[in-house]
């Protein structure tokens, strides 16, 4: 019999005390280990498409901290380059691609993105079998709109200008641009499930560049469509949606129209508005600052106990409010992990 882990226990809105935790961007340069293994491979996708490396690097930040879910080591950027877009992961930048101005050369060949995603799957198959039956997997993938401003712009800078240009001046091509990248994003999310995910969560980590109506048609639909094909397929699937720094409007427009299970809120939404008014209605996971993890003592501390007090009782994940810096002490990370799992 499968268990069901604490976290997806939240996801099915059940209130877990104390309440599971990982931390987004877990896997990664603020762990030595993690920095010794980048400098043997030499380059990040060096290490995704190894998956031999890539369930080290997934399984490291369990082994030191013993968080309840491991997320697969892989990037948003993979998506991109199953569509026949190639990318550079620059030091200090992040993605770097030659802009897209239409969708019509993007390779839709279900074969080819197979081929191209192979490695997060055996990734993921193996990490399955290198974890207990109580740590949950974690699948994931970038949202069509977070998605199509690296490829509009090639980089991700410049508030997403080139993206929202697009989408003002040519709404059919952008909006054919969002449908091919969510075919291919669904398809991502459902063979990670079938790969051994136990929940997967979509990135929109640009979701704050949009007017309202952007946000509804560009984070919302997309989403919602993502969220029905894949629960076509898997009809249990647990889907976390992070539409980083939307307004409190948009997260509640996201809680109540895309399906997901929980949302993912930053660092700007105040907890007591995820209590009164998100939590009635999905699952919640956040937020702590992940500069009061890098500050420690007294700051983290009342950060977390903040947390904690508004959602006793409620369905909740803890994690962050966005990706863990590069800069974290080791140490506060296991204060955090301490003190959450001492919650009373
Ligand atoms: O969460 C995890 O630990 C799993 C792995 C993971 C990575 N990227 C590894 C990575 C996940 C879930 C991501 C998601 C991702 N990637 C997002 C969404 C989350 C967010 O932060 O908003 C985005 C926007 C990207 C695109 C991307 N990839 C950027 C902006 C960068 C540079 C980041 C930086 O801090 O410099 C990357 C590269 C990347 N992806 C690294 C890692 C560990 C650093 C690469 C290195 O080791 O040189």
């Amino acid at each position: 019999m499968k268990i069901e882990t604490k976290l997806v226990r939240v996801l099915s809105g059940e209130p877990v005390w104390p309440p599971p935790i990982w931390l987004m961007r877990q896997a990664g340069r603020y762990l030595p280990e993690y920095r010794e293994l980048r400098a043997k491979v030499g380059s990040f996708w060096g290490m995704c498409n190894a998956p031999d490396v890539a369930v080290e690097v997934t399984l490291q930040p369990i082994r030191r901290f013993g968080f309840d879910a491991a997320i697969v080591f892989s990037d948003i950027m993979t998506v991109p380059v199953a569509l026949g877009c190639p990318v550079t992961i620059k030091e200090a930048e992040g993605p770097v691609l030659t802009p897209v101005t239409h969708a019509a050369g993007f390779v839709r060949d279900r074969a080819h993105w197979e081929e191209q995603l192979a490695p997060a799957y055996e990734t993921l198959k193996r990490a399955r079998a290198g974890l207990d039956r109580e740590t949950s997997l974690i699948g994931f993938a970038g949202a069509p709109w977070t998605l199509a401003t690296y490829l509009a712009a090639g980089r991700g800078r410049d508030e997403q200008k080139a993206a929202k240009l697009w989408a003002y001046r040519d709404p059919r091509g952008f909006s054919e641009l969002l449908d091919i990248i969510g075919e291919c994003v669904a398809f991502h999310l459902i063979r990670q499930l079938e790969a051994g995910a136990d929940v997967v969560q979509l990135f929109d980590s640009w979701a704050s560049a949009l007017t309202s109506s952007g946000f509804a048609r560009f984070v919302v639909e997309p989403t919602k469509k993502i969220v029905r094909q894949v629960r076509s397929s898997y009809p249990s699937a647990k889907i976390i949606g992070f539409p980083r720094a939307a307004t409190l409007a948009g997260y509640e427009l996201y809680a109540r129209e895309t399906g997901v299970d929980a949302v993912s809120i930053d660092t700007s939404a105040p907890i007591r508005w995820a209590r009164e008014i998100l939590s009635p209605r999905v699952s919640v996971q956040g937020n702590l600052d992940p500069v009061a993890l890098i500050a420690g003592g007294k700051a983290l501390d009342e950060g977390v106990d903040e947390i904690l007090a508004a959602l006793k009782g409620k369905a909740f994940i803890f994690n962050l409010g966005h990706g863990i810096l590069q800069e974290t002490p080791i140490a506060h990370v296991e204060r955090l992990v301490e003190r959450v799992r001492s919650a009373g």
